[in-house]
């Protein structure tokens, strides 16, 4: 069935595990997702952002998930719309039938100016009172996402903040975020900690110097009772790397967020946990290796259905990894 995601979240937090919202643009995806889910017994929180609902068009993206609740209706489902870029698009997604949205006010509309405050206090606000009247959870964001070693936005997916940010920017400030929860009344917070979206991360495995676990502890303390969420939390694992150069790829060389750290988050208010990159990762793996090994293929059914065994097995591992399993 549909849910809320509050719900989730608040069954998360009271059970200590971590639930991972992975990005979805087509049928592959849902289908991968939903196929892990049901073998470990997870509950699903899929998210589409502008670019998803760009590419798919709004009502296939809508019917897929609908699709997937009606297949499966014994796993609850979330259905989130990323990375809203104002209250206005958050409307449009409610109006769709989204469960859940998220109004990130940390950048103005054009999503590469990073905005003030108060705007951001004012744009979330607005957002709370017309979901909350429906039942809809509402994720805001608090901080930058950006590289603490270049002290630069992320750009990987065309969305970040432009320039050279500061530190205080790109670390959320804990009493700032107390005073954003109070103020905007948010069901979750999106903070920022040294993570940025996309696979080019860091440029050696993070330690805490360019990923802060320590600034989500400071603000769990400040805010015990605040569903946390973590953005650009894929792991880019080096595997998933090998694979796409042994056939033919060219990804430098890169690091994610690896899942201890997110593990350990978990225990510090983490309940959401966004990936995108690592299905990404996954699926073109293993679309490259099939080519490369049937160059006389040519049904996307046969291709696809590799990339698509891919991308289930990485959300197996996260459902397991994050102790989702078996709490559908
Ligand atoms: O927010 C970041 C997600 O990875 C979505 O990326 O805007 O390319 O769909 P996208
Ligand atoms: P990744 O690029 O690390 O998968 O992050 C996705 C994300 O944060 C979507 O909002
Ligand atoms: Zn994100």
């Amino acid at each position: 069935a549909l849910v809320s995601m509050r719900q989730l979240l608040d069954h998360a937090a009271e059970n200590g595990y971590g639930i991972p919202a992975f990005n979805v643009n087509n049928l592959e995806q849902v289908q991968a997702i939903m196929e892990a889910a049901a073998e470990t017994d997870s509950p699903v929180i899929m998210q589409a952002s502008a670019g998803a609902r760009k590419y798919a068009g709004e009502g296939f993206l809508k019917h897929l998930i609908q699709a997937a609740v009606e297949s499966y209706p014994h796993i609850p489902v979330v259905m989130h719309q990323d990375h809203g870029q104002s209250p206005k698009i958050c409307q449009g997604a409610i109006d769709l039938g989204f469960s859940s949205v998220m109004m990130d006010g940390s950048l103005k509309e054009d999503g590469k100016t990073i905005a003030d405050y108060e705007y951001n206090v004012e744009v979330t606000r607005t957002v709370v009172d017309a979901a909350h009247k429906l039942g809809v959870t509402v994720e805001g964001e608090l901080g930058c996402l950006g590289s603490l070693e270049t002290m630069e936005g992320d750009k990987e997916d065309g969305h970040g903040a432009d320039g050279k940010l500061t530190i205080e920017q790109l670390l959320t400030d804990p009493e700032q975020a107390a005073d954003f929860v109070r103020r905007t009344q948010l069901d979750a917070l999106a903070i920022a900690i040294g993570t940025s979206h996309g696979a080019y991360k860091f440029t050696r495995k993070p330690t805490g110097d360019i990923l802060s676990i320590k600034r989500i502890k400071e603000i769990h303390a400040r805010l015990p009772n605040t569903h946390l969420v973590m953005h650009g939390s894929s792991s880019v694992p080096q595997e998933l790397l090998a694979e796409i150069r042994q056939f033919g790829g060219n990804m430098k060389e890169t690091y994610g967020v690896p899942v201890e750290e997110i593990q350990e988050a978990i225990k510090f208010g983490v309940r959401k946990i966004n990936i995108d990159t690592d299905i990404r990762l996954a699926m073109t793996g293993a679309i490259r290796r099939f080519f490369a090994e049937n160059p006389e293929k040519f049904d996307p059914r046969e291709y696809l259905k590799p990339a698509r065994a891919a991308a289930k097995q990485i959300c197996v591992q996260r459902y397991q990894e994050f102790g989702t399993a078996g709490n559908a």
